[in-house]
């Protein structure tokens, strides 16, 4: 799937958000070795901490659902109101957290797809996150 594509389906899992307290909308779209396509949006808390990323949530999706190689992701946020108009405006990096999970499972030539469908950058893993601590260190 090109990188637009992938970028809209990010930004329609973001409009599925839970996030009555930041009220920041998040959403992701992980793309497997084979094609599939698995998508997350953040999911708030009242207990702040117990909040997952979009990030994590297209992960969890994945791998409960077998898969375990994959090629990209592509991450879309925004103020709520923004997200749900359609308006994504600039890059929603991945926080720390969301890209120590990628590298379990991905390697640093993994495609981290940030902006809008029409204005966007790839990164890759190894940008990211250099010198990560993963199962190669122990
Ligand atoms: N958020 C994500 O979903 N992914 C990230 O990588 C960064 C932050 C969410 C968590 C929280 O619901 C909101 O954005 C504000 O931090």
């Amino acid at each position: 799937m090109n990188e637009s594509e992938l970028l809209r389906r990010a930004l329609d899992a973001a409009k599925r958000a839970y996030s009555p307290y930041s009220h920041f909308c998040v959403g992701a779209a992980l793309e497997t070795r084979e094609g599939a396509v698995y998508t997350g949006c953040n999911i708030e808390n009242a207990s702040y901490p117990a909040t997952i990323c979009a990030e994590r949530t297209a992960f969890s999706a994945a791998v409960a659902a077998g898969a375990r190689e994959f090629e990209a992701i592509a991450i879309v946020g925004g103020r709520e109101e923004d997200i749900l108009s359609g308006a994504v405006s600039g890059e929603c990096p991945p926080c720390g957290i969301c890209r120590q999970v990628m590298a379990e499972f991905c390697d640093e030539n993994f495609r981290v797809i940030l902006g809008s469908p029409d204005d966007f950058s790839v990164y890759t893993l190894g940008q990211l996150l250099p010198h990560g601590f993963s199962k190669n260190s122990m």
